[in-house]
């Protein structure tokens, strides 16, 4: 049997993931230009710079003798806990999975069937439209608005016969962009209507200080065509562990259940979110902690020549630097050669060379990001000159 034979007898095209730049490359990147990831400073991958919380690593440690059990398959206690932290939920509307990605795919392989269309607005997160083609779908993009806005009509007007889901990302990945609670509560209803399915990725969404007034977690238990999924990799620092969470009426969490594998989500991850959740101090540090420093570094970026900053309702920036003449790929070079790693974010369907994405950390970093920034723009400029 030779790799073309092998090539036949896979179930399904696989969409080759070279073709998937990710943030939080920075074990890649240490690795390649011989550097201790601790010398690096990750603007990549919008995760909280505070770290854990500290009651997640306490828990870490003091359960680490457990590893020699299995993990609770379905994560009940985390269930208990996270449906506790939202009150309007029960544990029954909860999945848990191995990062917020493990779930993109398990729904995505439990609705969509070979020629469904996804419909998917863009830029935005790309795992939706490799999930939708590796599950045999299609994606339908949606271009935003020049100021990265979804107009709902304009998305509700793709939908066709073929359509299964509309996804949507609120506040959106790359651009920080929130929709209003009404926007997409009339993109769900009208799906509804048309047997049309939504998932909306609120990975982010914790980072909103009145995050009630824009998620749709207290919606599940009246919208059966509803899922909502949110992460504990962002907001609580938990990206090397895994775990992420779903949300949805319970006849759609039974299915996804069964389609789960068993285990999916280890014991410590399990342990440290639950602690997480109970963290208010760390909770209300963070969120105050984004709000000061995206002030902070959105009016310092604004002042360097050259730079388009967007607003922004989460813990990045994007950025358009096409009147620097740099692109994204030579900025991203030239900062790494001071230990700054920021996402180039050419790879984002629908953005072009020119955007990159900038992450939220504390004061001091945010000084030198602005310091290298400016110095190698400086420099830049010289050279054209
Ligand atoms: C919008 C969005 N959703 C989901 C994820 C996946 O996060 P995780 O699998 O770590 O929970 C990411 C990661 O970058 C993201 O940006």
């Amino acid at each position: 049997m030779n790799m073309n034979s092998l090539k036949n007898l896979a179930r399904r095209e696989l969409v080759d993931l070279k073709q998937c730049i990710h943030g939080g490359e920075i074990w890649e990147i240490s690795q390649k230009y011989k550097v201790n990831v601790e010398e690096i400073i990750d603007f990549s991958a919008n995760i909280n710079p505070l770290g854990p919380s500290p009651k997640s690593l306490e828990a870490i440690k003091s359960n680490l003798e457990n590893i020699k059990f299995y993990p609770d398959s379905n994560s009940k206690d985390l269930r208990i806990a996270i449906a506790k932290h939202f009150k309007t939920i029960k544990p029954s509307n909860i999945i848990v999975g191995n990062g917020s990605t493990e779930l993109i795919y398990t729904f995505t392989c439990v609705f969509i069937n070979k020629g469904d269309e996804a419909i998917i607005p863009i830029p935005t997160f790309g795992e939706y439209e490799v999930a939708v083609k590796e599950a045999g779908g299609r994606p339908v993009y949606v271009e935003l608005n020049q100021e990265f806005n979804i107009s709902p009509s304009n998305l509700l007007s793709r939908v066709n016969h073929k359509t299964k889901v509309i996804f949507l990302c609120n506040p959106n990945n790359p651009t920080g962009n929130l929709m209003s609670k009404r926007d997409v509560l009339e993109i769900v209803e009208m799906a509804s209507r048309r047997d049309v399915l939504v998932f909306i990725d609120e990975a982010f969404m914790d980072f909103i200080p009145n995050e009630e007034k824009f998620s749709l977690i207290s919606e599940v238990r009246k919208y059966w065509n509803l899922f909502i999924l949110r992460s504990f990799t962002k907001f609580f620092g938990l990206a090397g562990l895994r775990i992420g969470y779903g949300i949805a009426c319970e006849e759609m969490i039974d299915l996804l259940l069964k389609a789960k594998i068993p285990w999916n989500v280890n014991y410590l991850a399990q342990v440290a979110a639950k602690a997480a959740l109970s963290d208010i101090n760390y909770i209300e540090e963070t969120r105050k902690l984004i709000a000061r420093e995206r002030d902070f570094l959105c009016r310092k970026l604004k002042q360097i020549p050259g730079l388009k900053v967007y607003p922004s309702h989460a813990n990045f920036i994007l950025v358009d630097l096409r009147n620097t003449g740099l692109t994204s790929l030579q900025l991203k070079r030239k900062l790494l050669k001071y230990g700054i790693l920021i996402r180039d974010c050419s790879s984002f369907r629908g953005l072009d060379e020119y955007y990159v994405r900038i992450a939220i950390r504390t004061r001091e970093e945010n000084e030198k990001l602005i310091r290298i920034i400016r110095k190698v723009l400086e420099g830049a400029l010289c050279s054209r000159n």
